[in-house]
Protein backbone atom coordinates (compact mmCIF):
# COMPACT_ATOMS: atom_id res chain seq x y z
CA UNK A 1 0.00 0.00 0.00
CA UNK A 2 1.35 3.14 -1.04
CA UNK A 3 0.72 5.13 2.42
CA UNK A 4 2.36 8.35 1.23
CA UNK A 5 -0.61 8.80 -1.59
CA UNK A 6 -2.73 8.49 1.50
CA UNK A 7 -1.48 11.18 3.46
CA UNK A 8 -3.47 14.20 3.57
CA UNK A 9 -1.10 17.29 2.60
CA UNK A 10 -1.23 18.70 5.72
CA UNK A 11 0.02 15.80 7.45
CA UNK A 12 2.90 15.47 5.08
CA UNK A 13 3.96 18.66 5.74
CA UNK A 14 4.35 17.80 9.53
CA UNK A 15 8.33 17.59 9.98
CA UNK A 16 9.55 15.11 12.72
CA UNK A 17 11.22 16.95 15.92
CA UNK A 18 14.21 17.88 15.04
CA UNK A 19 15.63 17.60 18.37
CA UNK A 20 14.07 13.78 18.33
CA UNK A 21 17.58 12.61 17.30
CA UNK A 22 19.73 14.20 20.11
CA UNK A 23 17.33 13.77 23.13
CA UNK A 24 17.61 10.05 22.26
CA UNK A 25 21.12 10.65 22.31
CA UNK A 26 21.04 12.53 25.26
CA UNK A 27 18.62 9.59 27.01
CA UNK A 28 21.51 6.70 27.00
CA UNK A 29 22.81 5.38 30.32
CA UNK A 30 25.78 7.25 31.28
CA UNK A 31 25.41 10.72 29.46
CA UNK A 32 24.93 13.51 31.55
CA UNK A 33 22.11 15.47 29.74
CA UNK A 34 21.12 19.01 30.25
CA UNK A 35 19.14 18.21 26.97
CA UNK A 36 15.73 17.24 28.05
CA UNK A 37 12.99 19.23 29.18
CA UNK A 38 11.73 16.41 32.05
CA UNK A 39 11.02 17.17 35.65
CA UNK A 40 13.15 14.72 37.88
CA UNK A 41 11.01 11.55 38.77
CA UNK A 42 11.76 12.29 42.72
CA UNK A 43 9.81 15.23 42.01
CA UNK A 44 6.96 13.15 41.98
CA UNK A 45 4.87 12.92 44.80
CA UNK A 46 4.92 8.99 44.62
CA UNK A 47 4.67 9.01 48.71
CA UNK A 48 1.47 10.84 48.72
CA UNK A 49 -0.01 8.65 45.70
CA UNK A 50 -1.63 6.26 47.91
CA UNK A 51 -3.67 8.85 50.25
CA UNK A 52 -4.22 10.51 47.24
CA UNK A 53 -6.15 7.48 45.72
CA UNK A 54 -7.87 6.86 48.36
CA UNK A 55 -9.16 9.98 48.95
CA UNK A 56 -10.68 9.80 44.90
CA UNK A 57 -12.15 5.79 45.79
CA UNK A 58 -13.70 7.12 48.92
CA UNK A 59 -14.84 10.57 47.35
CA UNK A 60 -15.61 9.89 43.75
CA UNK A 61 -16.11 6.24 43.79
CA UNK A 62 -17.50 5.08 40.25
CA UNK A 63 -17.59 8.68 39.39
CA UNK A 64 -13.87 8.47 39.03
CA UNK A 65 -13.93 6.15 36.12
CA UNK A 66 -17.11 7.14 34.40
CA UNK A 67 -17.08 9.25 31.12
CA UNK A 68 -17.45 12.81 31.76
CA UNK A 69 -17.87 16.39 30.42
CA UNK A 70 -15.73 18.04 27.75
CA UNK A 71 -14.57 20.93 29.06
CA UNK A 72 -13.38 19.08 32.69
CA UNK A 73 -14.25 17.40 35.98
CA UNK A 74 -16.27 19.88 38.26
CA UNK A 75 -14.34 19.66 41.12
CA UNK A 76 -11.07 20.28 39.61
CA UNK A 77 -12.73 23.24 37.70
CA UNK A 78 -13.58 24.29 40.85
CA UNK A 79 -10.34 23.44 42.74
CA UNK A 80 -8.51 25.49 40.14
CA UNK A 81 -10.78 28.87 40.59
CA UNK A 82 -8.60 28.49 44.23
CA UNK A 83 -5.51 28.09 42.68
CA UNK A 84 -5.32 30.28 40.21
CA UNK A 85 -6.21 32.73 42.99
CA UNK A 86 -3.28 32.18 44.81
CA UNK A 87 -1.20 32.53 42.06
CA UNK A 88 -3.14 36.53 40.66
CA UNK A 89 -5.31 34.81 37.52
CA UNK A 90 -8.51 35.71 37.63
CA UNK A 91 -10.53 32.21 37.04
CA UNK A 92 -14.31 31.28 37.22
CA UNK A 93 -15.01 27.80 36.98
CA UNK A 94 -16.95 28.00 34.05
CA UNK A 95 -13.89 29.90 32.50
CA UNK A 96 -11.61 26.95 33.23
CA UNK A 97 -10.60 24.25 30.38
CA UNK A 98 -9.21 21.16 31.04
CA UNK A 99 -6.92 19.82 28.35
CA UNK A 100 -4.15 16.77 28.19
CA UNK A 101 -1.27 18.49 29.23
CA UNK A 102 -1.19 22.00 28.32
CA UNK A 103 -0.05 20.21 25.20
CA UNK A 104 -3.36 19.42 24.67
CA UNK A 105 -4.69 22.87 25.20
CA UNK A 106 -2.27 24.91 22.57
CA UNK A 107 -3.60 21.91 19.99
CA UNK A 108 -7.12 23.14 20.67
CA UNK A 109 -6.14 27.16 20.52
CA UNK A 110 -4.89 26.03 17.26
CA UNK A 111 -7.88 23.82 16.03
CA UNK A 112 -10.03 26.68 16.65
CA UNK A 113 -8.15 29.47 15.52
CA UNK A 114 -5.95 28.66 12.92
CA UNK A 115 -6.80 28.77 9.30
CA UNK A 116 -3.80 27.88 6.80
CA UNK A 117 -1.88 30.75 6.42
CA UNK A 118 -2.89 32.76 9.34
CA UNK A 119 -0.16 34.63 11.56
CA UNK A 120 0.84 33.78 14.99
CA UNK A 121 3.23 36.25 16.66
CA UNK A 122 5.83 34.65 18.56
CA UNK A 123 8.78 35.13 20.67
CA UNK A 124 12.31 34.43 19.05
CA UNK A 125 13.43 32.27 20.23
CA UNK A 126 10.04 30.57 21.87
CA UNK A 127 9.02 27.08 22.71
CA UNK A 128 9.28 24.46 20.18
CA UNK A 129 5.96 21.95 21.22
CA UNK A 130 3.96 25.27 20.87
CA UNK A 131 5.09 24.96 17.07
CA UNK A 132 4.57 21.80 16.28
CA UNK A 133 1.00 22.13 18.09
CA UNK A 134 0.15 25.13 15.83
CA UNK A 135 2.01 23.70 12.79
CA UNK A 136 -0.37 21.17 12.36
CA UNK A 137 -3.18 23.91 11.15
CA UNK A 138 -0.54 25.72 9.38
CA UNK A 139 0.05 28.84 10.31
CA UNK A 140 2.73 31.66 9.34
CA UNK A 141 5.31 32.67 12.13
CA UNK A 142 5.64 36.76 12.79
CA UNK A 143 8.95 36.82 15.27
CA UNK A 144 8.54 39.36 17.66
CA UNK A 145 12.46 40.27 19.04
CA UNK A 146 13.63 39.71 22.06
CA UNK A 147 16.29 40.53 24.94
CA UNK A 148 17.48 39.20 28.24
CA UNK A 149 14.19 40.32 29.44
CA UNK A 150 12.33 38.46 27.11
CA UNK A 151 9.83 40.28 24.57
CA UNK A 152 10.61 43.72 23.41
CA UNK A 153 7.33 45.15 23.89
CA UNK A 154 7.68 47.95 21.16
CA UNK A 155 8.46 44.64 18.68
CA UNK A 156 4.82 43.51 19.65
CA UNK A 157 3.20 46.71 19.05
CA UNK A 158 4.71 47.37 15.36
CA UNK A 159 3.41 43.52 14.70
CA UNK A 160 0.07 44.48 15.95
CA UNK A 161 -0.01 47.87 14.48
CA UNK A 162 1.55 45.74 10.64
CA UNK A 163 -0.18 42.57 10.73
CA UNK A 164 -3.13 40.72 11.04
CA UNK A 165 -2.57 38.43 13.42
CA UNK A 166 -4.78 35.92 14.77
CA UNK A 167 -2.93 35.37 18.27
CA UNK A 168 -0.11 35.74 20.10
CA UNK A 169 1.94 33.13 21.82
CA UNK A 170 4.24 34.18 25.31
CA UNK A 171 5.78 32.52 27.60
CA UNK A 172 6.68 35.39 30.01
CA UNK A 173 7.82 33.48 32.95
CA UNK A 174 10.73 31.23 33.48
CA UNK A 175 10.63 30.70 29.20
CA UNK A 176 11.72 27.32 27.79
CA UNK A 177 14.04 27.82 26.63
CA UNK A 178 15.69 30.37 27.92
CA UNK A 179 14.91 30.78 31.12
CA UNK A 180 13.87 34.40 30.62
CA UNK A 181 10.48 36.06 32.97
CA UNK A 182 9.42 39.02 31.49
CA UNK A 183 9.88 42.50 34.22
CA UNK A 184 6.61 44.08 35.60
CA UNK A 185 6.96 47.14 33.41
CA UNK A 186 6.94 45.11 30.22
CA UNK A 187 4.00 43.06 31.77
CA UNK A 188 2.18 46.01 31.91
CA UNK A 189 3.04 47.50 28.28
CA UNK A 190 2.13 44.18 26.63
CA UNK A 191 -1.07 43.98 28.72
CA UNK A 192 -1.61 47.62 27.67
CA UNK A 193 -0.78 46.96 23.94
CA UNK A 194 -2.81 44.08 23.44
CA UNK A 195 -6.20 45.75 24.74
CA UNK A 196 -4.93 48.67 22.59
CA UNK A 197 -4.81 46.51 19.84
CA UNK A 198 -7.80 44.63 21.13
CA UNK A 199 -5.62 41.35 19.97
CA UNK A 200 -5.66 37.63 21.93
CA UNK A 201 -3.16 36.69 23.52
CA UNK A 202 -1.82 32.90 25.04
CA UNK A 203 0.15 32.99 28.08
CA UNK A 204 1.76 29.73 29.06
CA UNK A 205 3.26 29.33 31.97
CA UNK A 206 4.37 25.70 33.45
CA UNK A 207 6.72 27.19 35.27
CA UNK A 208 5.58 30.33 36.98
CA UNK A 209 5.22 28.13 40.47
CA UNK A 210 9.02 27.02 40.28
CA UNK A 211 10.46 29.97 41.96
CA UNK A 212 13.84 29.27 43.48
CA UNK A 213 14.28 33.29 44.51
CA UNK A 214 12.84 36.94 44.32
CA UNK A 215 9.02 37.80 44.01
CA UNK A 216 6.07 36.61 41.79
CA UNK A 217 5.05 39.04 39.26
CA UNK A 218 1.39 39.37 38.23
CA UNK A 219 0.40 37.30 35.32
CA UNK A 220 -0.33 38.99 31.89
CA UNK A 221 -3.89 37.62 32.30
CA UNK A 222 -4.46 39.50 35.72
CA UNK A 223 -3.60 42.26 33.66
CA UNK A 224 -5.68 42.10 30.36
CA UNK A 225 -8.12 39.59 31.75
CA UNK A 226 -10.21 39.69 28.90
CA UNK A 227 -7.79 39.59 25.85
CA UNK A 228 -5.49 36.65 27.81
CA UNK A 229 -5.85 33.29 27.59
CA UNK A 230 -3.88 31.79 29.83
CA UNK A 231 -2.43 28.05 29.60
CA UNK A 232 -1.34 26.19 33.21
CA UNK A 233 -0.39 22.51 34.21
CA UNK A 234 0.22 19.93 36.39
CA UNK A 235 3.06 19.01 35.13
CA UNK A 236 5.87 20.24 36.43
CA UNK A 237 4.17 21.11 39.93
CA UNK A 238 2.64 17.13 40.26
CA UNK A 239 3.40 14.38 37.17
CA UNK A 240 3.54 14.70 33.97
CA UNK A 241 2.36 11.46 32.65
CA UNK A 242 -1.18 12.18 34.38
CA UNK A 243 -1.81 14.75 31.46
CA UNK A 244 -3.46 17.10 33.33
CA UNK A 245 -3.54 20.72 31.75
CA UNK A 246 -5.82 23.69 31.84
CA UNK A 247 -6.69 26.94 29.95
CA UNK A 248 -8.15 29.44 31.97
CA UNK A 249 -10.23 31.83 28.71
CA UNK A 250 -13.44 33.45 28.66
CA UNK A 251 -16.80 31.34 28.25
CA UNK A 252 -18.03 32.24 24.57
CA UNK A 253 -14.16 31.12 23.26
CA UNK A 254 -14.53 28.25 25.94
CA UNK A 255 -17.41 26.87 23.80
CA UNK A 256 -15.33 26.04 20.80
CA UNK A 257 -12.42 24.66 22.84
CA UNK A 258 -15.18 22.31 23.85
CA UNK A 259 -16.43 21.06 20.27
CA UNK A 260 -13.25 21.00 18.98
CA UNK A 261 -12.39 18.55 22.08
CA UNK A 262 -15.28 16.84 21.71
CA UNK A 263 -13.98 15.36 18.49
CA UNK A 264 -10.95 14.42 19.72
CA UNK A 265 -11.00 12.34 22.85
CA UNK A 266 -14.34 13.21 24.29
CA UNK A 267 -12.56 14.58 27.75
CA UNK A 268 -9.05 14.47 29.58
CA UNK A 269 -9.07 11.16 32.20
CA UNK A 270 -11.40 11.36 34.53
CA UNK A 271 -9.24 9.80 37.21
CA UNK A 272 -6.27 12.39 36.91
CA UNK A 273 -8.10 14.66 37.11
CA UNK A 274 -9.90 13.82 40.07
CA UNK A 275 -6.56 13.11 41.74
CA UNK A 276 -5.60 16.65 40.34
CA UNK A 277 -8.75 18.12 42.33
CA UNK A 278 -7.59 16.14 45.53
CA UNK A 279 -3.75 17.10 45.36
CA UNK A 280 -5.50 20.96 45.03
CA UNK A 281 -8.12 20.54 47.04
CA UNK A 282 -6.57 18.18 50.07
CA UNK A 283 -3.45 20.55 50.42
CA UNK A 284 -1.05 18.16 49.01
CA UNK A 285 0.35 20.80 46.51
CA UNK A 286 1.43 22.95 49.07
CA UNK A 287 3.32 20.23 51.27
CA UNK A 288 4.84 19.01 48.16
CA UNK A 289 5.64 22.11 45.86
CA UNK A 290 8.31 23.18 48.67
CA UNK A 291 9.99 20.20 48.31
CA UNK A 292 10.29 19.99 44.54
CA UNK A 293 12.02 23.76 45.45
CA UNK A 294 14.03 22.21 47.31
CA UNK A 295 15.46 19.82 45.21
CA UNK A 296 15.91 21.90 42.03
CA UNK A 297 17.08 25.38 43.29
CA UNK A 298 20.80 23.84 44.18
CA UNK A 299 21.20 22.26 41.21
CA UNK A 300 20.39 25.56 39.35
CA UNK A 301 22.79 27.14 41.64
CA UNK A 302 25.58 24.41 41.05
CA UNK A 303 24.91 25.02 37.22
CA UNK A 304 25.35 28.49 37.68
CA UNK A 305 28.12 28.74 39.94
CA UNK A 306 30.06 26.45 37.48
CA UNK A 307 29.53 28.04 34.29
CA UNK A 308 30.61 31.22 36.29
CA UNK A 309 34.06 29.56 37.52
CA UNK A 310 34.56 26.87 34.12
CA UNK A 311 32.63 28.66 30.94
CA UNK A 312 35.55 30.96 28.97
CA UNK A 313 34.77 34.59 28.69
CA UNK A 314 32.70 35.42 25.45
CA UNK A 315 29.59 33.25 26.96
CA UNK A 316 27.05 34.46 28.52
CA UNK A 317 24.04 32.95 30.47
CA UNK A 318 20.54 33.95 31.46
CA UNK A 319 20.37 33.85 35.70
CA UNK A 320 16.54 32.71 35.46
CA UNK A 321 14.95 33.11 39.10
CA UNK A 322 13.39 29.69 38.69
CA UNK A 323 11.87 27.10 35.87
CA UNK A 324 14.20 24.11 34.36
CA UNK A 325 16.50 25.99 31.91
CA UNK A 326 19.72 28.17 31.58
CA UNK A 327 20.43 29.50 27.97
CA UNK A 328 23.89 29.88 27.11
CA UNK A 329 25.35 32.33 24.40
CA UNK A 330 28.83 32.03 22.74
CA UNK A 331 30.45 34.64 20.59
CA UNK A 332 28.82 35.02 16.80
CA UNK A 333 30.77 32.13 14.60
CA UNK A 334 30.43 29.21 17.08
CA UNK A 335 28.22 26.79 15.85
CA UNK A 336 26.68 24.80 19.32
CA UNK A 337 25.75 21.82 17.08
CA UNK A 338 29.23 21.11 16.31
CA UNK A 339 30.40 21.59 20.44
CA UNK A 340 27.05 19.05 20.72
CA UNK A 341 28.99 16.61 18.53
CA UNK A 342 32.06 16.83 20.60
CA UNK A 343 30.44 17.10 23.87
CA UNK A 344 28.30 14.08 23.35
CA UNK A 345 31.51 11.55 22.65
CA UNK A 346 32.96 12.99 25.75
CA UNK A 347 29.54 12.35 27.87
CA UNK A 348 27.76 15.45 27.52
CA UNK A 349 24.76 16.31 26.10
CA UNK A 350 22.55 19.53 25.26
CA UNK A 351 20.08 21.02 23.53
CA UNK A 352 21.66 23.59 20.47
CA UNK A 353 19.55 26.90 20.37
CA UNK A 354 19.08 27.14 17.01
CA UNK A 355 15.94 24.37 17.01
CA UNK A 356 14.07 26.86 19.01
CA UNK A 357 14.05 29.63 16.33
CA UNK A 358 11.53 29.54 13.48
CA UNK A 359 14.19 31.69 11.17
CA UNK A 360 16.79 29.68 9.91
CA UNK A 361 20.05 30.39 10.76
CA UNK A 362 19.30 32.53 13.93
CA UNK A 363 20.77 31.14 17.70
CA UNK A 364 23.68 29.17 15.91
CA UNK A 365 26.05 30.35 19.05
CA UNK A 366 23.02 29.21 21.82
CA UNK A 367 22.39 26.38 24.20
CA UNK A 368 19.54 25.09 26.28
CA UNK A 369 20.86 23.53 29.49
CA UNK A 370 18.35 21.83 31.73
CA UNK A 371 19.50 21.67 35.27
CA UNK A 372 16.32 19.36 36.99
CA UNK A 373 17.52 16.16 35.94
CA UNK A 374 20.77 15.49 37.49
CA UNK A 375 22.22 16.23 40.96
CA UNK A 376 24.62 18.67 41.64
CA UNK A 377 27.78 16.41 41.46
CA UNK A 378 26.99 15.20 37.79
CA UNK A 379 25.74 19.22 37.06
CA UNK A 380 29.16 20.53 37.88
CA UNK A 381 31.22 17.77 36.36
CA UNK A 382 29.02 17.68 33.13
CA UNK A 383 29.29 21.64 33.16
CA UNK A 384 33.59 21.33 33.47
CA UNK A 385 33.63 18.77 30.34
CA UNK A 386 31.44 20.88 28.16
CA UNK A 387 33.60 24.04 29.02
CA UNK A 388 36.47 22.53 27.62
CA UNK A 389 34.50 21.24 24.61
CA UNK A 390 33.83 24.54 24.04
CA UNK A 391 37.01 26.32 24.86
CA UNK A 392 38.66 24.23 22.04
CA UNK A 393 35.90 25.29 19.83
CA UNK A 394 36.03 28.99 20.49
C1 LIG B 1 6.39 26.26 27.55
C2 LIG B 1 5.72 24.93 27.62
N1 LIG B 1 4.41 24.85 27.35
C3 LIG B 1 3.75 23.70 27.40
C4 LIG B 1 4.41 22.52 27.73
C5 LIG B 1 3.62 21.24 27.69
O1 LIG B 1 3.48 20.67 28.93
P1 LIG B 1 2.34 19.65 29.31
O2 LIG B 1 1.63 19.24 28.05
O3 LIG B 1 3.04 18.50 29.94
O4 LIG B 1 1.44 20.38 30.23
C6 LIG B 1 5.77 22.53 28.01
C7 LIG B 1 6.49 21.29 28.33
O5 LIG B 1 7.64 21.23 28.60
C8 LIG B 1 6.45 23.78 27.95
O6 LIG B 1 7.77 23.89 28.19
Amino acid sequence: MNVDALLATRTRNIQASAIREILKVAAQPDMISFGGGLPAPESFPLDLMPELMERVLSGCGARAFQYDQTEGFGPLREALTGFCQTKGVPARAEEIFISSGSQGGLDALGKIFITKGDAVAVESPTYLGALQAFNAYQPSYINMETDGDGLIPESLEDVLENRKVKFVYLVPTFQNPTGRTLPLERRRRVADIIRRYDALLVEDDPYGDLRYRGSPLPSIKSLAPENVIYAGTFSKIFAPGLRIGFLVTTPDIGRWLVLAKQGVDLHTSTLTQALAAEYLDGGFLERHLPRIIQLYAPRQAAMLESLERHFPSGFEWSRPEGGMFVWAEGPPGLDTHDVNRKSIEEGVAFVPGRYFFTEPGSGCATMRLNFTNSDEDTIRKGIRILAGVVEREL
